[in-house]
Parts: C-alpha cells; structure tokens; sequence
C-alpha cells in the first residue's frame, strides 16, 4: 500500500517540523485537508499554506478539497503546484468542467466521496479520473473510527476499473490502521491516508506498517 500522510494530525504550530519528519520517515505522499467551515464543520488552511508546503518538500502533494464550490478557488490551487488536486462531487454542480481543468493543468485529478454518496454518482466520469478517494469515517476531523460498508465500494469501484481498462489509483481516508488497511486493499484499494495512525505510533514504523500490507 502507498501511504499518504495526513497532516491533519500534525502539530499545526510544528508543521515544517512534522512534514520533515513524515519525508524522513518514509511517508509517499503528504496529504493536505483544506476545509471551509461550509462544506465541512471545519477549518484548517488555504492555498498559501499549500503553497509554503511545496517549497518545504519535493513529496508529492495531495490535496483534497472539502470545499463548497471549489471552481471558485481552484486557480489558487493549481498555482500551488500541488500533485494530485481532489474534489468532492456533492460540493460542485461542475464536476467533469472542474475536473478537466484539474487535468489540463497537468495535475492529477480526483474526486471524493463522502460516506453516503454512492459510486453512482462519478459513474460519467470515470474517464477523467486519476484518484478515487473513499472517505472511510464521517468528513471533517481525524481520529474517528472507520466503517466497514464502504469496502463495497471499494469493491465496486475497483471493478469498474478493471471491466472499462482504466487506471485510477483507489485512495481511502479515515480511520486506518493495519487492520483496515489490509481490508481496503483487499477491496482494492491502493493508497492509504493515515493520520492519526502515524502520528500516535512510532512514525518511521507505523508508516512501514502500512507500506508493508
Ligand atoms: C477527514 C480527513 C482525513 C483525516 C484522516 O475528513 O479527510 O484525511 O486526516 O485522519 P485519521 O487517519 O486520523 O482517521
Ligand atoms: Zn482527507
């Protein structure tokens, strides 16, 4: 499994310091959660820190916007020079224009889905996509507990995938650990955000953990 690292469960204060960490230790990508207040009952960085981060480390960076209307904001993202840009389809009434936007920026373009939006709903645009995220906990906050009737989707997804040739990586957020890393990747899944995981375990460890399933 490839293992993006949450910063979410970082010391916000301490952040050059724990993404250092995260590159020394290991981790494939950084995962960066930029939450509104509005699409999500939280707040946490805009496109400045994003852009701070990329000059701090040459780790891919994902992004995943849980933002209302991200078309509005999405050219301060692009200029970030992120590597993978996520959306959310129930945040935007233009998914596939936002996406081939994403794309013809030559950024890898992804889209999210929250617990109860169903695979149903990115159907007609399979064919854009690089990343599949499946949140695997309620949207929002780190640290919450993960839930299995996702892995269907997973397994869903993951089908799709293989009946239409395309080579989306599957990704799943919230609520990973050894236990269910093992069981997303087994649904076929084939990235894993970790944030409190890593940061309550010995770093360089929890992340091999990880990398090793
Ligand atoms: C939740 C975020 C996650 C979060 C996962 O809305 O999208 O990326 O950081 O945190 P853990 O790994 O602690 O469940
Ligand atoms: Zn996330």
């Amino acid at each position: 499994m490839l293992v993006s690292t949450s910063i979410l469960s970082a010391d916000f204060l301490n952040l050059e310091r724990d993404i250092l960490q995260l590159e020394a230790a290991g981790a494939d990508f950084i995962h960066i959660d930029i939450m509104d207040g509005v699409f999500v009952s939280n707040v946490t960085w805009g496109s400045s820190t994003v852009k701070a981060i990329r000059k701090l480390t040459s780790l891919p960076l994902d992004v995943h916007l849980m933002i209302d209307k991200p078309e509005r904001l999405l050219d301060s993202y692009l200029e970030t020079k992120a590597d993978i840009i996520i959306i959310h389809p129930e945040s935007t009434k233009v998914l596939r224009k936002t996406l081939l936007k994403i794309k013809s920026f030559g950024v890898k373009a992804g889209v999210a889905l929250k617990l109860e939006t169903s695979v149903d709903s990115i159907q007609h645009c399979l064919d854009l996509l690089d990343v599949v995220l499946f949140l695997t906990c309620d949207e929002g906050f780190g640290g919450q507990t993960f839930h299995p009737p996702t892995l269907e989707k997973i397994a869903q997804v993951a089908k799709w995938r293989n009946e239409k040739e395309l080579s989306y990586l599957i990704e799943v957020d919230g609520g990973i650990n050894p236990k269910t890393c093992r069981d997303c990747k087994e649904a076929g899944a084939d990235i894993a955000v970790a944030g409190s995981y890593v940061f309550n375990n010995r770093m360089k460890s929890a992340i091999q953990e990880l990398q090793s399933i």
